[in-house]
């Protein structure tokens, strides 16, 4: 795998995707990541005011803001020099400051630049699946944390939502009675190469997902020093699902397709 040109795609089409990204999430984050990602995200990491965070792959600054607003020193980086400007642009005066940086998360030197043992947690959502390699990241992740320090992250979840799967309609009779059925099928998990996704629905352009098992995911994290100590697995409720019709997550309420974990330098 190239991940040296991978990484700069994916860096040019973030790039061009900045303008559609922020408008899906304005201040703070669409359905998907306001009912699963955050609440997961806030209970792991169980914030204290006036702590310093790091949000790595910060997006247009959803969870940033959302953390300062918690009352967290905030720094946040990410890739795309358009989604950081993007973030900027939505500071608000009621807001305490986010400081926001480019910055790459497979540049393990540059990432230190921040400032070794100056954090007292990190968190990074929806974003390990995106980058070509995840050592250079979680190496700087152990060292820019200080004594105790959380990592709490938020991903496609290995087993159901990062192998391209197919969903799947069924529509049943029984005793007079119809009813749909919703389902995803997998066809592989173990050894996937990287794969084009179509990302939410009517992002401008397709980009690579880097689907790694649980076992690859966490034992980069583990290499690094840190371990496991606390995980969720989140689904759409009944309720996310009434106002939604068809092939999507909000309709499979026994399928989380996203994995939430916390991990503490060991
Ligand atoms: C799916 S978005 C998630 C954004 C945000 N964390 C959220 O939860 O909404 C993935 C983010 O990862 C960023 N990203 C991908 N590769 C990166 C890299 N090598 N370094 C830094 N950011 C990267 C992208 O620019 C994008 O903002």
């Amino acid at each position: 795998m190239d991940i040296e040109r991978l990484n700069q795609e994916g860096r040019a089409l973030w790039n061009r995707k900045a303008q559609f990204w922020d408008k899906l999430h304005g201040d703070f984050g669409n359905q998907f990541h306001r009912r699963l990602i955050e609440p997961t995200v806030l209970q792991l990491l169980d914030l204290q005011a006036g702590e310093a965070v790091l949000d790595i792959g910060c997006g247009n600054g959803a969870l940033a803001r959302r953390l300062a607003g918690l009352g967290a020193r905030v720094t946040a980086f990410d890739f795309s020099e358009e989604l950081i400007r993007l973030a900027k642009a939505r500071r608000r005066t009621n807001l305490p400051m986010v400081a926001y940086h480019t910055l790459d998360a497979t540049d393990e030197a540059a990432m230190l630049t921040l400032g070794a043992g100056r954090f007292d947690a990190i968190t990074c959502t929806m974003t390990l699946m995106d980058i070509p390699t995840i050592d250079p990241l979680f190496r700087a992740a152990a060292r820019l944390l200080g004594k105790g320090g959380r990592f709490v992250f938020a991903t496609q979840h290995p087993a159901f939502n990062s192998n391209n799967p197919i969903f799947v309609q069924e529509k049943e009779d029984r005793d007079g009675v119809v009813s749909d059925h919703y389902a995803v099928k997998i066809r592989a998990y173990l050894d996937l190469p990287p794969v084009k996704g179509s990302g939410a629905p009517g992002e401008p352009a397709p980009h690579y997902y880097y689907h790694r098992t649980l076992s690859e995911l966490l034992e980069a994290a583990f290499a690094a020093g840190f371990m496991l100590d606390g995980l969720l697995e989140p689904a759409f409720t009944a309720d996310d699902g009434a106002a939604a019709q068809g092939l999507n997550w909000q309709n499979l309420t026994q399928i989380p397709p996203v994995l939430s974990g916390r991990l503490r330098l060991a």
